[in-house]
């Protein structure tokens, strides 16, 4: 996957307290409530990391938040645990992404996530992790991941991973 390139007169910036978040509109609440209340407190706290799209006229275009966890061998599908040891494993979590209501259907969503999993891959570099891990909002969202190669955890249809060797490979220039 090559570098990602917004659209000219969007840019991508870390999450600040003078951002205006409280009027973000993606059309789902929790991802709506997470930004506008949840993410700066978070972030400050170093519980978790928030990079912000804006668009031509400073409005917030979308977002996305990426943090560290913990998943269990045991979630792990056996093809991806037969190699690793039975405990606890470090994943990176893409916590959360949206898209503005007005933005939505320009591609910025596939942009924001390609730009998510690059951090990510970046950071592994230094922070190793076995996998990325998501929960999906709806049925709406699960479809949007599926089409970038995120697949079911075991007994956990909403839950969906990326092994690291899958975004390893995604990464690398073909
Ligand atoms: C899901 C979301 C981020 C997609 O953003 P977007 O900018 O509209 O998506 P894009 O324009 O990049 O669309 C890329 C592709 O995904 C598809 N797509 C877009 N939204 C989709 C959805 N909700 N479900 C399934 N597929 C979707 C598009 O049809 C497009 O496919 P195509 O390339 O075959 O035409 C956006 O709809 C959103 O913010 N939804 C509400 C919040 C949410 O559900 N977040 C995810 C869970 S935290």
């Amino acid at each position: 996957m090559s570098g990602v390139v917004f659209p000219a007169g969007f840019a991508l910036e870390s999450l600040h307290r003078r951002h205006p978040r409280s009027t973000f509109d993606c059309g789902q609440s929790d991802v709506n409530n997470w930004l506008r209340t949840n993410s700066l407190q978070n972030q400050m706290k170093r519980l978790s990391a928030t990079k912000v799209l804006f668009d031509q006229d400073g409005g917030i275009a979308g977002f996305y938040t990426l943090a560290t966890g913990q998943i269990d061998f045991g979630d792990l599908p056996s093809e991806l645990a037969r190699t690793l040891p039975r405990r606890a494993l470090p994943v990176a979590i893409l916590a959360w992404l949206g898209v503005s209501m007005v933005h939505q259907g320009q591609k910025l969503g596939d942009l924001l996530l390609a730009q998510a999993l690059r951090d990510c891959h970046e950071a592994g570099q230094t922070f190793a992790f076995v996998a990325v891990i998501l929960d999906c909002v709806d049925d709406r969202a699960k479809a949007f991941y599926q089409r970038w190669d995120f697949a079911e955890l075991p007994g956990s249809p909403f839950r969906l991973f990326l092994s690291s060797q899958t975004l390893a490979a995604m990464m690398t220039p073909r």
